[in-house]
């Protein structure tokens, strides 16, 4: 049962401390974290569900938020940046549950670029982050994260059932023990982890976010298909920039940075 007082006890200090809601059943985290900040819901707000109805996850997808098997979260961030950064701060959510998931299990998580966060060789957690701006200010940043917990291979619909896992899934099949880790720890740990990158993002060395992400990338050095907005093409992986891009070299010989987009690398999520 997930616990707002709970996980608020373990943030203080944090940007987290005073806004974190709990809701049974909501459309999308994200949409309603959405409207709190349209409505001057302050930075650290954060909207947790037990079931979504109409969880969305990125390139317009849906998202299955079955009730009591995962974690279903959003939170509201007001940093001053521009626009063309933000791509740092979903590399530092996917980071922070990365990290969240090692420190908790003893195992380590892979990151698919930009942000899936991968066990054995599957999806475990996705993020979907969400800006509102201006031209050259940003309004506020939705960061939504969509972590599933313990489903059993027959809870995912067909359509994702060949490439999605529950950390209880992963857990077992490692024999690992985890029926004492809670979503309270889950959220507790991701929060404060993030909390940590973000005012590292804010106030000092974007890099390191970077140098994080590197160390649980299963994309650097991976051959891969790279799906653009422009067509379709294959190369390798080489290395990501500041900002998050991906550098491809292509199979014809050319350089290529990829800021958005979908990658699928051989062996990973059911990609032949
Ligand atoms: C993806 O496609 O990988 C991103 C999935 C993001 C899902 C989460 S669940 C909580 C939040 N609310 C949503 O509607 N989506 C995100």
């Amino acid at each position: 049962i997930i616990n707002a007082e709970m996980i608020k006890s373990g943030l203080s200090d944090t940007i987290f401390e005073s806004g974190i809601i709990y809701t049974p059943a909501v459309d999308s985290t994200n949409t309603a974290a959405s409207s709190m900040a349209q409505e001057g819901a302050p930075e650290g707000t954060v909207v947790i569900a037990d079931s979504q109805t109409a969880g969305r996850g990125r390139m317009g997808r849906s998202w299955q938020s079955p009730p009591g098997k995962g974690v279903w979260m959003s939170f509201i961030l007001r940093p001053e940046l521009p626009a063309n950064e933000v791509q740092t701060v979903t590399l530092a959510a996917s980071v922070s549950v990365a990290q969240a998931l090692e420190r908790l299990t003893g195992i380590k998580p892979g990151i698919k670029w930009p942000n899936d966060i991968i066990l054995g060789s599957r999806k475990v957690c996705g993020i979907l982050t969400e800006m509102n701006s201006e031209i050259d200010r940003v309004n506020y940043i939705i960061v939504g994260i969509g972590l599933n917990f313990s489903q059993n291979e027959g809870d995912f619909g067909v359509d994702i059932r060949d490439t999605a896992v529950s950390m209880s899934m992963h857990l077992q099949k490692c024999g690992v023990k985890y029926k004492n880790i809670t979503r309270n720890d889950i959220i507790k740990e991701v929060l404060a982890s993030f909390d940590e990158y973000y005012e590292i993002l804010l106030t000092s060395d974007k890099g390191r976010i970077i140098t994080d992400w590197r160390k649980y990338s299963v994309t650097l050095g991976s051959r891969l298909r790279v799906h653009a907005r422009n067509g379709e093409y294959c190369g390798r992986a080489v290395d990501i920039t500041c900002d998050g891009a991906l550098i491809i070299e292509t199979d014809d010989g050319s350089i290529k940075n990829v800021s958005s987009g979908e990658v699928s690398i051989r062996g990973i999520m059911g990609c032949k």
